[in-house]
């Protein structure tokens, strides 16, 4: 029997060909847990604070309006895990409207979208996440949905063709994506708000991890709350898991409070080292600098040598290497940095001396 290495996305391959395996995991997360640990007030909302004042500006002045929708659509995009689709929820809880949260896949049929744009209240948030995967077809039905708030739907072929167009109430359209560049400029140009989300830095995601020790509960020490801000990649829904492997990790160690000690003994178990980084950033940063000579190397070649898809490395593993400074991105493929090399120097050594001999 083989195990696989436990990585933080959790060991299953992709099986449904639209999921990644991060999408499979956070959808499971979604609808199991992250609804207790979503943040539901602007304080809760740790850290983005640029992104939190404006928003906060533009709500006050809408409400006063009595306009919610003139708070204009708004398109977050970022990497997963940073509190896109929070930031949705807290802004429908903010303007006291109704949030309805979808994902571009799940909108693939016209009569998808045509209904849930006809199911809108005025106020009402549409949250679509992976704005970018949405299909022409939806796309196109969207746009004059978004910039005159009215639905024109098509009858008839050839010469007896007819648009119609039916008016809809005046709702705020949250989109959110991974790749800001992969959404078309028409689709783009119509946000009226474009918010890049930042990585965390250590002490809000030490505070999100306090927060979630306490709904967890389970006690944590000042040093053992840094040690797993550390280790998080500066990601909320990291810190989370962390969170959530750690609490286990205490009952079973039959502990009282997670010291620095037990959760440096658990997440070197997981295998998540001072970084944050898991084995397979370990093995990705390891067979560019092995098998392709520190590169560059293209992105397909790199999945296939992996064994993953091309999505997982591109939109979770890729921009915390290349936030640390370890992975570069060139026209011509993926590089290692020095500081990669100088980080895979010493575990070689240690694997080494670790050999039998
Ligand atoms: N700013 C934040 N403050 C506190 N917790 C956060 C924050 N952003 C995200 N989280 C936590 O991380 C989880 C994942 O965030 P989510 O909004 O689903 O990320 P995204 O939509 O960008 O993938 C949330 O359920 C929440 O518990
Ligand atoms: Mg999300």
């Amino acid at each position: 029997m083989s195990i696989e290495p436990f990585n933080l996305l959790g060991t299953p391959k992709a099986t449904k060909k639209t999921l990644t395996k991060v999408e499979q995991i956070e959808n499971e997360e979604e609808l199991k847990l992250e609804p207790t640990l979503r943040p539901s007030s602007l304080e809760d909302y740790i850290g983005q604070e640029r992104l939190k004042q404006i928003l906060r500006i533009g709500i006050e002045a809408a409400l006063k309006r009595g306009d919610k929708a003139s708070l204009g659509h708004i398109l977050l995009y970022g990497p997963p895990g940073l509190g896109k689709t929070s930031c949705a929820c807290l802004l429908a809880g903010l303007l006291g409207s109704r949030a309805h949260i979808f994902s571009a896949p799940s909108l693939d049929k016209p009569k998808d979208i045509v209904g849930v744009l006809m199911s809108l209240q005025e106020g009402d948030i549409l949250f679509i996440d992976e704005i970018h995967r949405l299909n022409r077809i939806t796309e196109e039905l969207l746009y004059p949905a978004i910039e005159d708030f009215c639905l024109d739907l098509s009858s008839g072929k050839g010469v007896s063709a007819r648009v119609t167009r039916l008016p809809l109430p005046k709702f705020i359209l949250v989109g959110a994506t991974t790749k800001l560049g992969n959404i078309s400029a028409p689709l783009r140009d119509r946000f009226m708000q474009i918010h890049r989300m930042e990585f965390y830095v250590e002490s809000e995601l030490a505070q999100i991890v306090l927060r979630t020790s306490k709904l967890l509960n389970f006690e944590i020490s000042p040093k053992g709350t840094l040690e797993i801000a550390r280790r998080s990649r500066g990601t909320p829904r990291i810190a989370n898991r962390l969170c959530r492997l750690i609490r286990d990790f205490i009952s079973h160690k039959n502990a009282q409070i997670a010291d620095e000690e037990l959760i440096k003994e658990a997440l070197d178990l997981f295998q998540i080292d001072h970084l944050g980084l898991d084995p397979i950033d370990r093995s990705l940063l390891k067979t560019i600098a092995e098998n392709y000579a520190g590169g560059p190397v293209g992105l397909e070649t790199l999945a296939a040598s992996l064994g993953e898809d091309t999505r997982t490395i591109e939109d979770y593993y890729e921009p915390f290497l290349i936030q640390m400074g370890l992975l570069e991105r060139t026209p011509k493929g993926r590089k290692i940095t020095l500081r990669a090399s100088e980080y895979l120097i010493p575990k070689q050594i240690t694997e080494a001396q670790h050999e039998p001999k």
